[in-house]
């Protein structure tokens, strides 16, 4: 077993969960504090199961990327033999970081300070007995256990991560027709949040914020339109059409799984509204089918919505795919890296053009990092005060606060009573 290589103290780490009021946002220190970002890194982000890319990514033998979160580093690679794999990227010799950029291609990892030389498969080539009395067997990289979920890679980086499996069988039931195993990258893009994570997954929960935040975004779904009196039985009309719709292209109940709010992740097919077919800015779209959809081209398979805390969530409309990756950096910051993907064989001018492919999600995305760091900044005020939530609009929020404070302290104690959270009543949706 890791012992936690993060600096907190767990009894103020406990004390802090256990003054939380019972509904509303964290207190000021769970969004400035440099010890319960420890505590997070070592409860959290070192014990659930994080989103490091799509298997697209590394499509052909000896590919490979790195991913830093906190202390960690993992690499992830596609061996000789097709398999996918992820190592701690940490020298068995002396630790040397084995490799330093973010990508690559090799035959081989070779590490830059004595050159000690691993297979793509993690096992050390270099030979080791003689002169330093150890089997190099007993040498390869020390893996990171990995999922692959339709095509999307989770790792965990502790010894003891929670329970994943029903997450990979029910997300990956839904992500399966996406057709995201087939799929290239467009573009990605990174951003530094001043924000602390929790912020911006906060935000993503709910969308009280989109009638002011995200103008484009609001005109493709019925995200705000769900919640006004006036547009309600439209929504429900057109919600009731695109489930049956769903249903006989074969892709489930659209909303069944968006009711799926007692856990820690969700898949949910969401329609666009009428006219939209997918998410750019005028609704028309943006590539070529992929997936099942390819051979199954009925209006609009609308947006395949999936989450999984800490550190993912995807768009995917039936002609491409936009997936964030969160990275906490430090209390106040974090990285988000934004994805674009399409159909492998699509070329870039011909089938696609980055300027239409690209803003819907860029602009929400931009305009949710304005606002984060915005709500960072009056959080660092010593006069913040916890306000209430909604109970019809923030109840998606209230929910990863209550995962948020349950998976803290879990690790010593697991029966930790949760706080008490609103009536989940009504399902309010995030985007
Ligand atoms: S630390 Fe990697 S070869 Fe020495
Ligand atoms: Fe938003």
């Amino acid at each position: 077993m890791t012992g936690s290589v993060y600096d907190y103290d767990p009894e103020r780490i406990e004390a802090l969960c256990g003054a939380y009021r019972g509904a509303g946002p964290l207190t000021r220190p769970f969004y400035t504090s440099p010890e319960i970002h420890n505590a997070d890194m070592d409860r959290i982000w070192r014990r659930h199961w994080l989103y490091a890319g799509h298997a697209c990514l590394i499509p052909r033998p000896g590919d490979w990327m790195t991913w830093a979160i906190g202390f960690d580093s993992v690499i992830l690679a596609r061996g000789k033999d097709g398999e996918l794999r992820a190592f701690h990227n940490t020298c068995r010799h002396r630790g040397a970081r084995v490799c330093r950029e973010e990508q690559g291609h090799a035959r081989a990892f070779v590490c830059p300070y004595h050159a000690w030389t691993y297979d793509l498969d993690g096992r050390l080539k270099t030979a080791t007995e003689r002169e330093f009395g150890v089997h190099p067997s007993r040498l390869g990289l020390h893996p990171v256990p990995l999922k692959n979920v339709a095509g999307l890679l989770f790792v965990a980086l502790g010894d003891d991560p929670v329970s994943f499996d029903r997450v990979a069988a029910e997300v990956g039931d839904e992500m399966k027709h996406q057709g995201l195993e087939d799929a290239k990258l467009a573009k990605s893009v990174r951003y530094t949040v001043k924000a602390n994570w929790k912020l911006v997954f906060e935000n993503n929960r709910e969308c009280y914020h989109c009638n002011t935040a995200h103008p484009e975004y609001v005109r493709g779904t019925y995200d705000t339109a769900r919640f006004s009196p006036q547009t309600m039985p439209e929504v429900e009309r057109a919600e009731k059409l695109a489930s049956e719709r769903f249903a006989r292209m074969g892709l489930g109940d659209a909303m069944a799984s968006s009711e799926m709010t007692g856990a820690y992740w969700r898949a949910a097919r969401t329609p666009l509204v009428e006219g939209w077919v997918t998410q750019s800015l005028d609704g028309k779209r943006v590539a070529p089918l992929m997936g099942t959809f390819r051979a199954r081209n009925e209006w609009s398979a609308g947006t395949l919505r999936s989450t999984i805390f800490p550190n993912f969530w995807q768009h995917a409309s039936d002609d491409h795919a936009v997936a964030t990756r969160l990275t906490p950096i430090d209390a106040t910051t974090c990285q988000a890296d934004v994805t674009w993907f399409v159909h492998k064989d699509a070329v870039e001018g011909k089938d696609y053009d980055l300027a239409k492919l690209m803003p819907f999600w860029q602009r929400t995305s931009e305009q949710d990092w304005e606002i984060c760091e915005a709500n960072q900044a009056g959080i660092l005020s010593p006069r913040y005060e916890p306000g209430p939530y909604s109970s019809v609009r923030e109840t998606n929020v209230q929910h990863f606060v209550d995962w948020y404070l349950g998976a803290l302290v879990s690790r010593f104690r697991r029966s930790y009573p949760l706080p008490r959270a609103l009536p989940r009543t009504s399902e309010s949706k995030g985007h």
